[in-house]
């Protein structure tokens, strides 16, 4: 479909989203917020879950949430229900990082991690569930990685919590598949958000560590978090009710293809 064709669509049907009422987990920041942002312009009320919502967006919503603690997601999902009379779409995106081997990290890490990027999904989409069955059109978008499908080195942590995020989108999409709720998820390669400026600023040469990571993408630069938005609202519209338990790649070819040296 050509870019007038999409835009003729749009002028007889309306925004994609419209009428439709998005959490997005972690939308303050990043990945999350370029998410926020591209629901909303295709008409979807949002709901910011963040456990600092210092930075979301004034447009949208916002709710104090830790989605490694249960009673706090209950009573936020619970208040955007309040708020909005309906929840149709839940983008688990909130996530934390993790350096190092299998022996860097101690079992309370482990255990954290796990807690916010792992079962943080499972609390929030379970807490979102009765108001997504009565949606028309539910949907569920998990933030995995690149690291679910690949591996790297010194994220052994990291990848492993991942990697049950890609598990879980396939278990969740077949559970809720005759309830009318799809499950897909995204694996963005590295993009350039406030996190991974964090991961810069840190190195003892963060030039040189933002040209190796840029090396490492076929594509050669760091993935944009609007580039990862496109493929979630592809996921997640109405338009694509065909589409669960599976994966968009937005990695610049990263997990797929082998180029030779330039
Ligand atoms: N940046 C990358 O290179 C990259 C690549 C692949 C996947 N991801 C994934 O994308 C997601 C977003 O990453 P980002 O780069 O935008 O990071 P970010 O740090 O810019 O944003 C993450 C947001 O999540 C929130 N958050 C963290 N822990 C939370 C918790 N316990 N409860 C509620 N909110 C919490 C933070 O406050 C922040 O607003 C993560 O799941 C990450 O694993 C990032």
């Amino acid at each position: 479909m050509g870019g007038g064709q999409v835009t003729a669509l749009r002028q007889a049907q309306g925004p994609m989203l419209d009428g439709l009422v998005a959490i997005v987990t972690g939308g303050a920041s990043g990945i999350g917020a370029a998410i926020a942002a591209a629901l909303h312009d295709e008409g979807a009320k949002i709901a910011v879950l963040d456990r600092d919502i210092s930075g979301a967006d004034e447009r949208f919503a916002a709710f104090t949430a830790d989605v490694s603690d249960r009673a706090s997601v209950d009573a936020a999902v619970a208040a955007v229900a309040e708020r909005f009379g309906r929840i149709d779409i839940v983008i688990n995106n909130a996530g934390v990082g993790a350096q190092g081997d299998i022996a860097a990290n101690d079992d309370d890490e482990w255990a954290r991690v796990l807690s916010i990027n792992v079962t943080g999904i499972a609390r929030v989409t379970s807490a979102a569930l009765p108001w997504l069955r009565k949606s028309p059109s539910a949907a569920v978008c998990n933030t995995a990685s690149i690291a679910s499908t690949t591996g790297l080195p010194q994220r052994a942590l990291y990848s492993a919590s991942k990697g049950a995020v890609s598990a879980l989108t396939r278990a969740m999409a077949a559970d809720h598949l005759r309830e009318g709720i799809r499950v897909n998820a995204v694996n963005p390669g590295t993009a350039d958000t406030p996190w991974v400026g964090r991961l810069l600023d840190s190195a003892d040469d963060p030039a040189a560590e933002r040209a190796a990571l840029n090396a490492r993408q076929p594509h050669g630069r760091l993935v944009s978090p609007d580039e990862v938005a496109g493929a979630v609202l592809y996921l997640v519209s109405p338009a694509s009710g065909s589409t669960t338990g599976t994966f968009i790649e937005v990695d610049g070819g990263m997990a797929q293809l082998r180029l030779r040296p330039e």
